[in-house]
């Protein structure tokens, strides 16, 4: 049983997610050969060299290295609030759903959620979520914007909207975090630099094992004041590392290697999009298919998105069933266009 379940594992085509990619040979040549030391001492020149790099990617003073993309929210909501603020996000927002509640758990934060469109907001939105100041109620301290946006299909916010809707939080007193985990599939679908995305937030995180392929590690990039107070955070998390120097090397193998092809996902997932949307019983809607996630619904005559998801399982071809009916799809560089045609006709089986 499980050799054949591992054997499925290794040749299936999986698009669950972009976080499946495994390091190719030229990328694990460059962790091997990374100079490295103690991080908790301040010493790996790898881990400096990366935070260098990705400061001056995205305009910030300093950068921060951490385990995760969670740990990244984490570290960067409990740099920007105190116990008891609110914070101010969409509701399908991964920070709200999928992290654990951690921004309560360990920021000791609550939210006030806005409904949003493919996770975006607008100005009026974040005016009617400020809380009035009155001692009776949470503190509104923080907004975070995520971009591309996940369960928004992948939704790339138009630049001058983030810049609208951090400009109001500055007025309004309020700090503005940006996770950006696929902030370089928003960079290349859009055209603009992770610096402009960045300018207006005062935090930015962004993940290196998600499109870009490396095996772990995620970044926060900010003030010197407020990467201080990240870093002091991910050492109370126990997100602190040793010689992670070999990991910063898959990332800045990762950020210079393997960002402009990041194109080609996206044209992946326009591809199976365009041949979900033919066929009989699902539906999507081609339009929404900016980066290289993808929502579909699935006409309950083919039975549940798990059940769907199960006969893809065992014709070689992973989706996520993320609802009742609807199942997820995600491009990523261990899946190529010849691969998606396979997926598609596998669908086109499955749906005949
Ligand atoms: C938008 C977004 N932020 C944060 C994360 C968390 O990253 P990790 O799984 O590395 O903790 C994810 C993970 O998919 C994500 O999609």
């Amino acid at each position: 049983m499980a050799a054949t379940a591992s054997s499925t594992a290794a040749t299936a085509i999986d698009l669950r997610s972009d976080t499946v990619t495994r390091p190719t040979p030229a990328m694990l040549e460059a962790m091997v050969a990374a100079e490295v030391g103690d991080d908790v001492l301040g010493d790996d020149p790898t881990i400096i060299k990366l935070q260098e790099h990705m400061a001056k990617l995205t305009g910030k003073e300093a950068a921060c290295f951490v385990p995760s993309g969670t740990m990244a929210n984490g570290t960067a909501i409990r740099a920007l609030t105190e116990p008891g603020d609110e914070i101010i996000g969409n509701h399908t927002g991964h920070f709200y759903l999928y992290e654990s509640g951690n921004y309560a758990a360990i920021s000791g934060c609550s939210v006030r959620l806005i409904e949003g469109d493919r996770g975006q907001f607008d100005v009026e939105d974040v005016r009617a979520s400020m809380r009035p100041p009155d001692a009776h109620f949470p503190h509104s301290a923080l907004v975070i914007i995520e971009n591309t946006n996940n369960r928004g299909g992948g939704s790339v916010w138009p630049l001058d909207k983030i810049e609208r809707v951090a400009a109001e939080a500055r007025r309004l007193g309020l700090k503005v975090h940006l996770d950006g985990a696929r902030l370089m599939n928003a960079c290349v679908a859009s055209g603009h630099t992770p610096a402009e995305y960045a300018a207006r937030a005062d935090t930015v995180s962004m993940c290196f094992s998600k499109g870009l392929g490396a095996p772990v590690g995620s970044i926060v990039a900010g003030s010197q004041a407020l990467i201080r107070r990240v870093h002091r955070f991910r050492k109370l998390f126990g997100g602190t590392m040793r010689q992670s120097g070999y990991l910063a090397a898959a990332a800045l193998y990762a950020i210079e290697n393997n960002v402009q092809r990041l194109a080609q996902d996206h044209e992946n997932a326009r591809t199976l999009a365009q041949a979900i949307a033919e066929l009989p019983g699902l539906s999507t809607d081609v339009d929404e298919a900016e980066t290289n996630i993808l929502y579909y619904e699935v006409d309950p005559a083919l039975g549940t998105a798990a059940d769907f998801s199960q006969r893809l399982e065992e014709s070689g071809v992973r989706m996520l069933a993320t609802g009742p009916q609807q199942i997820r799809a995600v491009t990523h560089l261990d899946v190529s266009a010849d691969q998606i045609g396979q997926a598609i006709e596998v669908m086109k089986k499955l749906t005949h």
